[in-house]
């Protein structure tokens, strides 16, 4: 059981990750489009299906998972993983923040330059590699 629970976490993760990684390099692109364009029209379509039909239930079930996984390890007192839950919680704003962005796209109203989604672009990484330097060393 908790071995299932662990496999469904992380391939639900990899699937949040993935999205992470990539919606904010069409925002890159989109923010250059003309609104109106075909391109930028197309762009929009690729955005809210990412979001909606892969990222947030990948970020609900990595939730779901994560947390029945802790439960069923007896990890809720573990300080590794209440540091973890702080950094996922900052993933999952990052998530919100994302799903802000992707509206005002559809409105035509962006107002970031590409050089902000491509700096913005590196927040996943770097809360990835905390995250999973906390759960497989568990320094406390
Ligand atoms: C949403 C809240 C989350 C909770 C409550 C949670 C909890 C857990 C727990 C309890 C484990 C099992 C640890 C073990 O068996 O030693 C685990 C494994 C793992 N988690 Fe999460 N997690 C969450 C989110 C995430 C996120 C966002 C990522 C990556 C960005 C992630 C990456 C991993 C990885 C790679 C493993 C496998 C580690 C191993 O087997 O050594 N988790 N998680």
């Amino acid at each position: 059981m908790y071995d299932w629970l662990k496999a469904l976490h992380i391939i639900s993760v990899i699937a949040w990750m993935a999205g992470t990684f990539y919606l904010p390099r069409l925002f890159v692109y989109h923010a250059d489009a003309v609104a109106g364009s075909d391109k930028s029209e197309t762009f929009k379509v690729m955005e809210r299906r990412l979001l909606k039909a892969i990222m947030t239930p990948a970020m609900i079930s990595t939730w779901v998972f994560g947390l029945w996984t802790a439960y069923e390890g007896g990890f809720f007192l573990s300080g590794w993983l209440h540091a973890k839950l702080l950094l996922v919680v900052i993933l999952s704003g990052f998530h919100g923040l994302c799903a802000k962005w992707v509206k005002d796209f559809a409105k035509d109203q962006n107002r970031h330059t590409a050089r902000f989604y491509r700096m913005i672009n590196e927040v996943p990484t770097l809360l990835l590699v905390g995250i999973v330097l906390l759960v497989v060393l568990k320094p406390f």
